[in-house]
């Protein structure tokens, strides 16, 4: 089966499963702040209008110069990309040949650029409970030149705390390999502990940053890199020229004034997230610990859930299928986190199922 790489545009899916679209669908299958874009966005769109007379700032000064103040940098340890995405192929193109390993289940983009870029990759796998086993890493990371990280995990949902992250960093350290740490879903986390203050301390760090997940602005494209000046640097020379956009640029400074937003948002997740897995509980799914706004789960009663996966696409719920994640491949299906109201009908839609499918277990 030929299954979209990516959750969102819920119709590749539909066709890929050879199931009818029905008319009412709810897209549970891309990690968006549930309660969309920051209203200042909206207020302020005719200022971004006049954006678009301009070529943007090929530096993103004004944006990187904010991030840095706001982050304890020097302006020349950020870098602004057309969304995280382009990040991380710019990081696959300075990587160009290396030797990669990738800690998995995690965001396929990572394997993606490594492979047009000709890297050797190798995988280390997390337990069955989305932790790292350290001391069993630190054995696997030989002949390494880089390591790809997500944190929290994308499709776990698991938070790696700054502890286990500081160990990482001193083995990478020691072998003299990069930790690329990829920190797209942080600000969801309530007790995140910033890496930056080690960006100084370890010339080998380099953190990925996405604005698309917490303020709800897929279509705006917008994310950054924080690292040593020099990797930045050798970025910077392989980014084509204007690649963000004004209106990026602009949006993504009136997002950092939204410090109340984030907090709202982080609030409702975990409100919300903790309502779906007393529910989750109580109907005998299994579910793995998120700290995020998005989470595995499964019928534990069947190892491959696409039963389970056909059923949802049927009554219109989209989840995100895992068949692109190594190590957990069909075995779990992910879910955002959205809106109450949208939650609800997920809850009535997994009831049913589990009215259909008791759960032997
Ligand atoms: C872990 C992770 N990193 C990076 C990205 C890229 O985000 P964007 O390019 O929208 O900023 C995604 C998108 O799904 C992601 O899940």
């Amino acid at each position: 089966m030929n299954w979209p790489t990516h959750g969102s545009n819920p119709h590749y899916l539909y066709k890929a499963a050879g199931i009818r679209q029905p008319a009412q669908i709810y897209d549970f299958s891309a990690n968006i702040n549930p309660l969309g874009p920051p209203k200042s966005l909206r207020e302020d769109w005719d200022d971004f209008f006049q954006e678009i007379i301009y070529y943007p700032d090929p530096k993103a000064t004004s944006l990187r110069t904010r991030l840095a103040e706001q982050e304890g940098l020097h302006k020349d340890q950020v870098i602004i990309g057309n969304g995280g995405a382009e990040i991380i192929s710019l990081i696959g193109k300075w990587l160009t040949g290396k030797r990669v390993m990738i800690i998995e289940p995690s965001f396929s983009e990572y394997e993606q650029t490594c492979r047009v870029n000709e890297c050797s990759i190798s995988y280390f796998f997390i337990d069955h409970n989305g932790k790292i086993d350290v001391p069993h890493l630190s054995e696997a990371l030989t002949d390494q030149d880089a390591l790809f990280l997500c944190n929290p995990n994308n499709p776990t949902g698991i938070y790696f705390e700054k502890q286990v992250i500081e160990q990482i960093l001193t083995i990478c350290s020691e072998k003299k390999c990069y930790l690329i740490v990829d920190e797209a879903f942080y600000d969801f986390v309530d007790a995140y502990q910033s890496l930056v203050p080690l960006l100084n301390q370890f010339p080998n760090l380099i953190l990925i940053r996405s604005m698309t997940k917490m303020y709800a602005i897929p279509g705006v494209r917008l994310g950054y890199m924080m690292a040593d000046a020099e990797i930045v640097q050798s970025l910077q020379n392989q980014q084509s020229h204007w690649s963000v956009n004004g209106i990026a640029l602009k949006a993504g400074e009136r997002c950092l004034d939204e410090k109340h937003y984030v907090e709202q948002t982080r609030l409702f997740v975990r409100k919300e997230r903790e309502r779906l897995f007393r529910n989750f509980r109580k109907h005998r799914f299994d579910f793995l610990p998120s700290a995020v706004n998005f989470y595995l789960l499964r019928d534990p009663s069947m190892e491959d859930q696409s039963t389970f996966f056909q059923f949802l696409l049927k009554e219109g719920i989209v989840p995100r299928h895992t068949y692109n994640f190594p190590g957990i491949e069909g075995k779990w299906l992910r879910f955002a986190i959205r809106s109450e109201k949208e939650n609800d009908i997920l809850l009535e839609v997994m009831e049913k199922w589990r009215a259909i499918h008791q759960s032997s277990l």
